[in-house]
């Protein structure tokens, strides 16, 4: 049975991928920085008939909580086939670029970015281990510069100093990433969920979660022709669901 673990997954697109995946007969272990509120997510997917399914610690932003995470899904698995990076933080709604604090866009950084890396190599070698290893790597259509750049584009002026930047951070972790595993089984892609309804937005987002979710899950179960180092999002293009990065 093939494994994944989900940063993030006690609520919102995260939980929702928890039980898409589910529904592909994964085993999930559900990330969560709160144990308890990991196994609340847990006990409602089970009482929906889920049994492949555990609660896992993980505070992205802490390296003490992920090495015990590393530890313990250790000693419950040998193989981890999909790692989904999906714990993100917004960092409040205002970020100008000539006042936002360098505390509020270091704490923006320490989860979307730095707790991406740490988690990717802490999980690594258990992902070696799998025949066909995926990593999801959950950005943002507001991560694309390129976009950015460009006036006709629809969030144009949704400008930022703290997330925009991380999620741009993000995508260029994910193409390193992508390129040293270039010659592996390694799939290694950023994903944009789209505008979504969520606590992370006071949910003023466009979109559902299932249809967020089913983005990530898309990424985690391609093919081995399926393609690596890219940033899909149907959101910056709908025809082609690929982004600029
Ligand atoms: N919603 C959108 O419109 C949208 C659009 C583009 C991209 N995204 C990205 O999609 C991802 C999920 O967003 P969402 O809308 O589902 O957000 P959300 O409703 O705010 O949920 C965020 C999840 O991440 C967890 N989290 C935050 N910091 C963490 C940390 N340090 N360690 C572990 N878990 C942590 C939260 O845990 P707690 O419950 O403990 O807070 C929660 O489970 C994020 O990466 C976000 O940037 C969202």
């Amino acid at each position: 049975m093939k494994t994944v673990l989900i940063t993030g997954a006690n609520r919102s697109i995260g939980f929702e991928a928890a039980r898409q995946l589910l529904q592909n007969g994964y085993y999930v272990y559900l990330g969560s920085r709160d144990l308890a509120k990991g196994q609340q997510a847990v006990d409602q997917l089970k009482a929906e008939g889920f049994a492949q399914v555990e609660p896992i610690e993980i505070d992205v932003a802490d390296g003490a909580s992920i090495a015990a995470a590393r530890a313990a899904l250790g000693q419950k698995t040998p193989v981890l086939d999909v790692l989904i990076n999906n714990a993100g933080i917004l960092g409040g709604m205002e970020q100008p670029a000539t006042s936002t604090s360098l505390s509020t866009i270091k704490e923006v950084f320490d989860t979307n970015v730095f707790g991406v890396i740490a988690v990717t190599q802490a999980f690594i070698d258990l992902l070696r281990q799998s025949p066909a290893p995926r990593i999801v790597n959950v950005t943002s259509g507001l991560g694309s510069l390129t976009l950015h750049n460009d006036p006709s584009w629809k969030y144009y002026a949704v400008k930022g100093a703290a997330y925009q930047p991380s999620k741009a951070a993000l995508n260029a972790y994910t193409i390193m990433l992508a390129y040293e595993l270039r010659d592996t089984p390694f799939k290694v892609n950023a994903v944009d969920p789209g505008y979504t309804a969520t606590d992370f937005n006071h949910h003023s987002g466009p979109g559902s979660v299932q249809d967020a979710a089913a983005c990530l899950v898309k990424a985690a179960l391609l093919g081995p022709d399926g393609p690596t180092s890219q940033f899909f999002s149907d959101d910056n293009a709908p025809e082609t669901g690929i982004s600029p990065w």
